[in-house]
């Protein structure tokens, strides 16, 4: 373990277990059905990747690439995109993957982008909630594991663009995140 890591919030086993149930239950739901799954890059990868390969019906993928974080661990609140999706998802299914749901500002964009694309719906699935910091009420169909008010990295999660590659979500040292605020 890298001497940064303060904690170990959810592990590798535990967020695979989840990528398997949500997975499995993605397969019934949309069988027989057109299914686009789009992931919200950077953040998203690594459980998009877990989830996918835990899918047993043909699917399309897409990704979008979205900042609504600086380097710090404030929301700004705005969203932008910075790479569109390609394929086109009108008369399809749209699942939009995200690693966690925080305020909501992201996803709630997001789903009313996708709205405006003509699919036959538009959901919601997250590897992470965290719904004491919402700021933006969302209906999140597929959501897996609920933490605290705590920011964490690790399974695609950043803090000033590093520690997407941890493979378990953990919270860093205060010492940290405290040396970033300064920069
Ligand atoms: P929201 O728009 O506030 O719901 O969150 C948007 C994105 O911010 C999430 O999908 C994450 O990529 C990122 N984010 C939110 N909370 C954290 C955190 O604790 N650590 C790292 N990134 C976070
Ligand atoms: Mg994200």
């Amino acid at each position: 373990m890298i001497e940064e890591i303060e904690e170990i919030l959810v592990s590798r086993e535990e967020l695979q277990k989840n990528a398997r149930e949500l997975g499995k239950r993605i397969s019934s739901d949309y069988e027989g059905k057109d299914l686009v799954l789009i992931g919200v890059l950077k953040g998203g990868v690594v459980f998009f990747s877990d989830l996918i390969r835990e899918i047993t019906i043909p699917i399309e993928i897409d990704f979008i690439s979205v900042s609504s974080y600086g380097n710090s661990t404030r929301s700004s609140g705005v969203v932008r995109i910075i790479k569109d999706t390609d394929i086109d998802v009108s008369g399809k299914h749209v699942l939009i993957v995200e690693d966690l749901v925080d305020t909501g500002l992201t996803l709630h964009y997001l789903k009313d982008l996708f709205k405006g694309r003509g699919p036959k719906d538009v959901k919601i699935c997250t590897a992470l909630d965290k719904p004491s910091r919402r700021k933006v009420e969302i209906e999140i169909e597929y959501k897996g594991i609920t933490i605290p008010d705590k920011f964490v990295v690790g399974y695609g999660l950043d803090y000033g663009g590093k520690y997407r590659n941890l493979a378990d979500v953990c919270v860093l040292k205060p010492w940290v995140y405290e040396k970033g605020e300064e920069n």
